[in-house]
């Protein structure tokens, strides 16, 4: 594939593969972008969320180092969007008793920041970058507020967040990534970039498990045991408790799969909304498909295109071909 074919990308991640303990699957989703002739990753932003923002940023530069790839990482800064909810949700930044297995790298060492990097980035390439959040959205949310008409400029979103017809898995209204900074996330959802969302929904038809873990296990090259060691305490964890046997939902790989092959899914469009102010809803994502009576009444404008099935074994081939292999054949 020549250069120019190439669709640009700038992931959005929490990725805590390095931080035992931590859910280390977004760094299978960025495995599955590096293994992807299709795409060319243009930056990767790092997000509060899965861990805090500080070891994010450390996995991710260590991924990339690693895997030998010349991408610029960025950092978000600690906290959520809104100040108030960040009171609620300071916790999510601090977690130190957690091994950490990658070196610690400053956040001072990115004088950018991700935000401003999102906003340069997509100005330069007008219309031309997707970005893939597979993280809670206070870069994306930040980056609209330096510069409003940034929504203008991005291409489309390809979101891995929200729960649209299922219970949420951080709490029974919400998915972890929009809980996590709900502002940011009805920001974005309001922004006017089209948006692609991968919801619970789809996400929860996908599974590694402990036998794809084992294999991984059998090579020696020292960066599949740094997998090994990362993956195998979230799998104790288990907390994904509706799969059988120790497992884990590849949901951020979806999305990655999702923006590369878009017809692995069926979509349904909806007006999404997200719930700030709920006393037990904070974070839900209320998918209006204009089917109930208020919107066969005053229809709003969808907003996002939601993935509510997917073509499993076709996922699970490309998963397969592009993580799994590329790992066995380090
Ligand atoms: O709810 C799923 C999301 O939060 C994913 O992005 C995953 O990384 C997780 O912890
Ligand atoms: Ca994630």
């Amino acid at each position: 594939m020549n250069e120019e074919s190439r669709r640009k990308i700038i992931i959005d991640t929490d990725p805590a593969m390095g931080t035992k303990g931590g859910d280390p699957e977004d760094c299978f989703a960025i495995m599955l972008a590096m293994n992807s002739p299709e795409l060319e990753i243009l930056g990767i932003t790092t997000v509060q969320g899965n861990v805090p923002v500080e070891r994010g940023f450390s996995n991710a530069s260590y991924l990339v180092k690693e895997l030998n790839q010349s991408i610029p990482v960025h950092t978000g800064r600690p906290g959520t969007f809104d100040k108030e909810r960040n009171k609620k949700r300071e916790w999510l930044g601090q977690r130190e008793q957690m091994e950490q297995l990658t070196p610690i790298r400053p956040l001072e060492d990115d004088d950018k920041g991700a935000p401003l990097f999102i906003v340069e980035t997509c100005k330069e390439n007008s219309k031309e970058i997707e970005l893939v959040t597979i993280g809670p959205l206070t870069n994306i949310a930040q980056a609209l507020e330096i510069d409003p008409e940034l929504s203008k400029h991005v291409n489309k979103i390809t979101m891995m967040g929200g729960a649209a017809t299922v219970q949420g898995n951080v709490t029974p209204a919400a998915e972890f990534n929009i809980w996590a900074d709900p502002e940011s996330a009805a920001n974005v959802f309001k922004s006017g970039i089209p948006i692609r969302m991968v919801p619970l929904d789809v996400c929860h038809k996908t599974r590694f498990g402990r036998e794809q873990l084992n294999t991984i296990k059998e090579n020696e090259h020292p960066f599949c045991q740094f997998v090994q060691e990362s993956v195998d305490p979230w799998l104790k964890i288990n907390p994904n408790k509706n799969i059988e046997d120790q497992g884990l939902h590849l949901y951020d790989s979806l999305a990655m799969a999702l923006s590369l092959f878009p017809d692995l899914a069926e979509y349904k469009d909806a007006y999404v909304t997200v719930e700030t102010k709920g006393e037990f809803t904070d974070g839900e994502t209320v998918c209006e498909f204009n089917e109930s009576i208020m919107g066969q009444i005053f229809k709003p404008q969808p907003n996002a295109e939601i993935a509510l099935d997917i073509d499993v074994n076709g996922f699970n081939k490309i998963f397969e071909e592009r993580v799994l292999n590329f790992l066995l054949n380090l």
